[in-house]
């Protein structure tokens, strides 16, 4: 069976696992700059927390910030309260989100203190020293193994950053016709803009006055606005695993509800009338079903009976089959050569 022919994980969670090994070996056997016993370290995205275990396995103080909400531990917007002896931050693949984190870190660690930044060569780690160099100077390269490289740079005592989340705050047109300005953050999908598969998941939805409607990885708020917009009488549910996009859709739609969550699994039990989602299949670098598995598996039991699935996806996706397993009256309403929106149905009482 073909790499796309199975809604199975990809190897994002093993990328993750030895990246963290790496970056945690620079620490242990005191490779770059060295931390005194019980430092207080920031860990910044550690989406698994293989860093933070094996940091804390060494004795050290880990405080985490993880922008992307993972099972029961919450994302956050922005770190908690520095000072901070030294700060890991794994390369993010998106640069102004990568940007920002440079800047999140710079704004609690002193003068002096070591950031290390850890990833891997596909994922531009090589080439990440130009976007750190502004803030923390250029780096050294601490450690290579692995297809990974930890780089190291030391917080300027003199540095110009921006030290508060609201001056990441940027404005960019309204998506659609309607709305307001339009709020979004560094690395919120699309930019805050209108996806070409957002917008055909939209040319197929009807208007839904009075229904309860879950908008599911709602990114900037795009689809719960839409929503909102053509029924302003529907109770509207933002639910959104980053952090920060989160803020951005709260912002841009104060009438919706807003969940932090990794998929239904901090969503109060509710049921909806309608599902709407153009969900992700990427985590980090890598292909990952498991976010869209996790929108159908719960679907059933999160819908009405007789509430509906509304749903984008690549064609290439091979949703179909988990589709037809967990829900009813599965049908294409709307395709084109990339994209296919599906409906499909709870089963009635
Ligand atoms: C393809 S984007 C769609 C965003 C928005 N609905 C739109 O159409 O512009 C998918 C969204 O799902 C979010 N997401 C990723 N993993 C998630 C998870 N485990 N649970 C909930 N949302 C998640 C991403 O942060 C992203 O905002």
């Amino acid at each position: 069976m073909s790499r796309r022919g199975r809604l199975t994980q990809s190897g994002s969670e093993q990328r993750e696992a030895v990246a963290a090994e790496v970056m945690a070996r620079v620490v242990d056997e005191g490779l770059g700059a060295p931390l005194p016993a019980g430092a207080r370290v920031l860990v910044v995205d550690d989406l698994d927390g293989h860093l933070e275990r094996d940091l804390a396995a060494l004795g050290h103080r880990v405080v985490r910030w993880c922008r992307l909400t993972v099972g029961d531990r919450p994302g956050a917007p922005w770190p908690g309260a520095g000072p901070f002896d030294a700060c890991c931050l794994r390369l993010s693949k998106v640069k102004a989100a990568f940007e920002m984190a440079l800047h999140a870190a710079a704004s609690v660690l002193p003068a002096g203190a070591p950031l290390w930044v850890y990833g891997a060569n596909d994922e531009g780690i090589k080439s990440a020293g130009r976007v750190m160099a502004p803030v923390f100077g250029p780096p050294t390269t601490v450690d290579a193994r692995r297809h990974c490289r930890v780089l190291e740079a030391r917080r300027p005592a003199a540095a110009s950053i921006r030290t508060r989340l609201a001056e990441w705050r940027s404005f960019v047109p309204p998506p659609l016709p309607g709305l307001r300005q339009w709020v979004t953050y560094p690395g919120v999908f699309a930019k805050g803009t209108l996806d070409i598969g957002t917008a055909e998941l939209l040319a197929a939805l009807p208007p839904l006055p009075g229904a309860r409607v879950a908008d599911f990885g709602a990114g900037s708020g795009v689809v719960a606005a839409a929503v909102l917009r053509d029924a302003p009488d529907a109770d509207v549910h933002l639910i959104e695993a980053d952090a920060l996009a989160l803020q951005a859709a709260h912002e841009n739609v104060p009438g919706a509800k807003a969940h932090l969550s990794d998929a239904w699994a901090a969503v109060p039990p509710m049921r909806f009338d309608h599902i709407v989602s153009n969900p992700p299949f990427h985590r980090g670098k890598g292909e990952d079903f498991a976010v869209l598995r996790a929108l159908l598996v719960g679907a059933p039991h999160r819908l009405r009976p007789g509430g509906a699935l509304w749903m984008v996806t690549q064609r290439q996706v091979p949703v179909g089959p988990l589709l037809d397993e967990v829900l009813t009256a599965v049908e294409v309403v709307r395709e084109d050569g990339r994209f296919r929106v599906w409906r499909a149905l709870a089963p009635g009482d």
